[in-house]
């Protein structure tokens, strides 16, 4: 049996701020809030078309190493927004969570996210995950030491780690793996981006920049989405047995 038409979870690489910004004579930073708003606007589509899961990366481990000027007014934007924005998503049933290595952001920030995670805890209707010092690397590297350490206490034999076990200790832990991976902007890389749960995720580029993308950019994303057979390493003929035929 194929899945579903509509992907229970997107995640999205939101690339090209920055370009966007200079193709306006805009500082980058100008690029970055208009991404900001372009998020704000795809978490409504998405909730709209009956997405259950989005995952936003927001910013990278390796973003650190952008001017500290450039990560400055990042870190200020991220703080902005989520002050100005988590009464509306809480109030239209949005689950917020973060994924990343916290600790190196700074301790006012890391406050306010532990509030809206906590005070949108039992939203349904989305689970919005925004990726903030995130790095695939990392996650591997936080869940291998989890299973190291459950290890070393005799609570986990090493014998009986398996994909779902591993999958248990990383930061996506208890959501669907992605199905869509979106990344704008035109590269085709995944910069470390979810290493591990994007195994099988259909992957759709597009050169739109960030600030640009919308409705109808998503809406072509997941078409490709709805049309592609997932084979996840089985045959079609498994996937689809002729009329009155026993799949076997
Ligand atoms: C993505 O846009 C936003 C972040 C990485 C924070 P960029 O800032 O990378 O934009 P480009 O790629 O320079 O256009
Ligand atoms: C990826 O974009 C990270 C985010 C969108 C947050 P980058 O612009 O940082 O990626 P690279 O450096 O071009 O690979
Ligand atoms: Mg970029």
């Amino acid at each position: 049996m194929n899945p579903p038409a509509t992907p229970a979870h997107v995640a999205i690489i939101m690339d090209g701020n920055g370009r966007w910004a200079r193709q306006r004579m805009m500082p980058r930073q100008a690029g970055h809030r208009a991404g900001v708003r372009a998020a704000r606007a795809i978490v409504e589509t998405c909730a709209r078309r009956g997405i259950r899961h989005l995952t936003l990366f927001a910013f990278s481990s390796e973003n650190w190493r952008r001017p500290q000027g450039e990560v400055g007014a990042l870190m200020r934007l991220f703080l902005e927004a989520l002050e100005r924005e988590v009464d509306e998503l809480h109030a239209n049933g949005v689950q917020l969570r973060f994924i990343g290595e916290r600790r190196e952001l700074s301790a006012e920030l890391q406050a306010r996210m532990r509030s809206a995670e906590e005070r949108t805890r039992a939203n349904e209707r989305l689970v919005l995950v925004i990726a903030l010092a995130y790095g695939g690397r990392w996650d591997i590297g936080q869940a291998a030491r989890q299973l190291a350490a459950e290890a070393a206490a005799g609570t986990l034999d090493p014998a009986a780690i398996d994909d779902a076990t591993v999958a248990g200790r990383l930061a996506l832990a208890g959501l669907p793996e992605p199905d869509l991976l979106i990344r704008t902007g035109g590269e085709h890389r995944l910069s470390n981006f979810l290493l591990w749960q994007l195994a099988y995720a259909e992957l759709w580029f597009t050169d739109c920049l960030w600030p640009d993308f919308g409705e109808a950019e998503l809406d072509r994303a997941l078409a490709r989405y709805a049309a592609v057979e997932r084979r996840f390493g089985q045959t079609s003929e498994q996937l689809q047995p002729a009329a009155g035929e026993e799949s076997c």
